[in-house]
């Protein structure tokens, strides 16, 4: 009797756990957000990391404020490169490219390390 409750109460201490599990392998749906955060992850991290290291070598870290009403300048940006950064045009399909710019979007302004900025003062 007693020994019964106790497997009682444990399944269901123990259900809520099982939930997760059975809605995991669903393939996702089509999200450009995670798509895009995936492929930035794969192709960009190594230069626009949010560590701000002071190697000149390194790219900008980007955030939404940088994209926000520029998307298609900087689509075209990350297709075609600059002289210190390479083109994507050929190793990544335009709406990859979107995608990369909409999970930018999504992405906060970095906490600024060390002595603290205004924050405006930024000057492109
Ligand atoms: C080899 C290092 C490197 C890689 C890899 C790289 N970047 Fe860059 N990126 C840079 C550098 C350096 C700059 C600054 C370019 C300049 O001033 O000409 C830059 C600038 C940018 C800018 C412009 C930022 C601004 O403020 O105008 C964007 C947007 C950007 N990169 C996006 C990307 C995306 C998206 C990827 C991946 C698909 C990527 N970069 C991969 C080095 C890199």
């Amino acid at each position: 009797m007693k020994y019964g409750s106790m497997v009682l109460l444990f399944s269901i201490l123990l259900f809520p756990l099982t939930l997760p599990a059975q809605n995991g392998n669903s393939s996702p749906p089509y999200d450009p957000v995670t798509l895009g955060r995936r492929l930035f992850q794969q192709n960009c991290s190594v230069c626009h990391t949010q560590a701000t290291l002071t190697n000149p070598m390194y790219g900008p870290s980007l955030y939404r404020d940088i994209v926000n009403g520029k998307e298609d300048a900087m689509g075209d940006f990350i297709g075609k490169g600059s002289d210190k950064m390479p083109g994507f045009r050929y190793g990544l399909k335009a709406s990859d490219i979107s995608a990369i710019v909409e999970y930018l979007e999504t992405v906060p302004k970095p906490a600024s390390r060390g002595p603290q900025t205004k924050g405006e003062d930024r000057v492109d």
